[in-house]
């Protein structure tokens, strides 16, 4: 399974290059948020729109995708442009990341929920999640189509629990559905100093 889908983004990404990768909406629209220094995961990165604008906010950055075409790509352009950013090859459900280890990650259109746990361990008191993904309601037609990979109504908000929500935007089908964020829901989440009451073990 993992080889068919290592191969299908390979495919994807063969004549696409980072240089036109552009970072998610979650993170553009809330760059003042980040801190001034510390490491940073763009999570399932693909050709790492994130993990660009990371290290050039002076981020040590890391960018991991399951795609070595996106990877090399994004390794290649990095060095070139002298940037603080490793690519790295993993498959991040079978290898997520380690405990305390990161002060901000982001992860845009990709969504297991297997790895939410894990993500909220990984980041650092004090650390920032940047999250932002398509969700089942769709106005403008954007994203996959297995739901399985949609996230359903007020979701990203409950998939976090230990996590303080920052920012947190879902535009449903109100209004005037050709402007605003449509078919997507973003969240910029805090994990508390201490923990919060109630909270799981690791907490
Ligand atoms: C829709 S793309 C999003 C890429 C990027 N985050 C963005 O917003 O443009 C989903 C990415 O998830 C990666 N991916 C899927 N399953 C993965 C896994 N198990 N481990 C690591 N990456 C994975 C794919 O290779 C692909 O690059």
């Amino acid at each position: 399974m993992t080889h068919e889908l290592r191969q299908r983004w390979d495919a994807r990404y063969r004549n696409a290059t980072p240089q036109a990768a552009a970072a998610a909406e979650v993170l553009r629209d809330n760059l003042h948020l980040l801190p001034a220094r510390g490491s940073a995961l763009d999570l399932a990165s693909g050709l790492g729109g994130n993990a660009q604008l990371l290290a050039r906010h002076g981020l040590a950055t890391e960018a991991w995708d399951l795609s070595p075409v996106a990877i090399d790509a994004l390794n290649a352009f990095a060095g070139r442009e002298a940037l603080s950013l490793k690519g790295v090859v993993r498959d991040v459900v079978a290898e997520p990341p380690a405990a305390g280890s990161f002060d901000v990650i982001v992860v845009s259109r990709f969504l297991e929920r297997s790895l939410c746990q894990h993500l909220e361990q990984a980041l650092r008191p004090g650390g920032l999640l940047f999250y932002q993904t398509f969700t089942r309601l769709k106005v403008q037609g954007l994203g996959p189509a297995n739901p399985e990979f949609l996230l359903g109504q007020g979701e990203l908000l409950r998939l976090f629990p230990h996590l303080d929500p920052v920012v947190y935007r879902e535009e449903r089908d109100l209004g005037d559905h050709r402007r605003g964020f449509r078919d997507q829901a973003l969240l910029v989440a805090l994990r508390p100093e201490r923990a919060n009451d109630g909270a799981a073990p690791g907490f």
